[in-house]
């Protein structure tokens, strides 16, 4: 089973994704791939230092998103990736990858959707002055954030506690339960119906 993963940033969740490969937790999956559109970005290097293979490029080198996309599934295609998993890959993707690869694309966002979709969700989390927060692992369709859910954890946000605090522990929640839930796709143990996910064996 081989994913490709599409960051743009730091990469916290592509390491956690590559040691839970190495550490056989990962339902066998493996990495075939890191795709990111900023040559410059911290992750880049995380996949020099793994050895895993990268595909890089710079959107402005493109004429239209199309282009690149249209790219991207030719190289997905000839590793013959099974699901694409976003981390933390700052761009809304068009239908040429969305479609292609629907039920086959999922993304992770550090809140409790649907509330805080978009930009900085921990921070306007905070802002709002909720109680409780977390993670979502959701499909992805055309909106922003809006596809199906396939899993959520709950946090609780410490009054008093600082934002850099709060942040770092939905980081350490995203990097359990993504490989999770990757895992739980190599398994073949996801189902879509509509909006509706079930993952066999699981509860909820
Ligand atoms: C994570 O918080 C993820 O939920 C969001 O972008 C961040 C990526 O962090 N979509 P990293 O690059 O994996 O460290």
């Amino acid at each position: 089973y081989r994913i490709a993963v599409f960051a743009s940033g730091e990469g916290s969740n592509f390491q956690a994704l590559a040691e839970a490969a190495t550490a056989g937790t990962l339902g066998g999956a493996e990495i075939a791939l890191l795709v990111c559109d900023k040559p410059a970005a911290p992750v880049v290097h995380r996949a020099e230092r793994l050895g895993i293979p990268a595909f890089i490029f710079k959107p402005k080198d493109y004429e239209s998103r199309e282009a690149y996309e249209r790219e991207i599934v030719r190289r997905l295609e000839e590793l013959q990736v099974d699901l694409i998993v976003l981390a933390g890959y700052m761009r809304l993707l068009t239908p040429v990858i969305v479609q292609q690869y629907a039920g086959r694309l999922i993304n992770i966002h550090p809140s409790l959707l649907p509330a805080f979709p978009g930009k900085d969700a921990i921070g306007q989390a905070l802002a709002y002055g909720v109680k409780l927060s977390g993670v979502t692992v959701h499909f992805v369709d055309e909106g922003m954030d809006t596809g199906p859910i396939i899993a959520q954890r709950a946090l609780e946000v410490i009054s008093g506690a600082n934002a850099e605090s709060f942040a770092n522990a939905v980081h350490e929640v995203e990097r359990e339960l993504y490989p999770e839930v990757v895992s739980w796709f190599a398994r073949g143990l996801v189902t879509l119906d509509g909006r509706h996910v079930t993952v066999a064996g699981a509860h909820g």
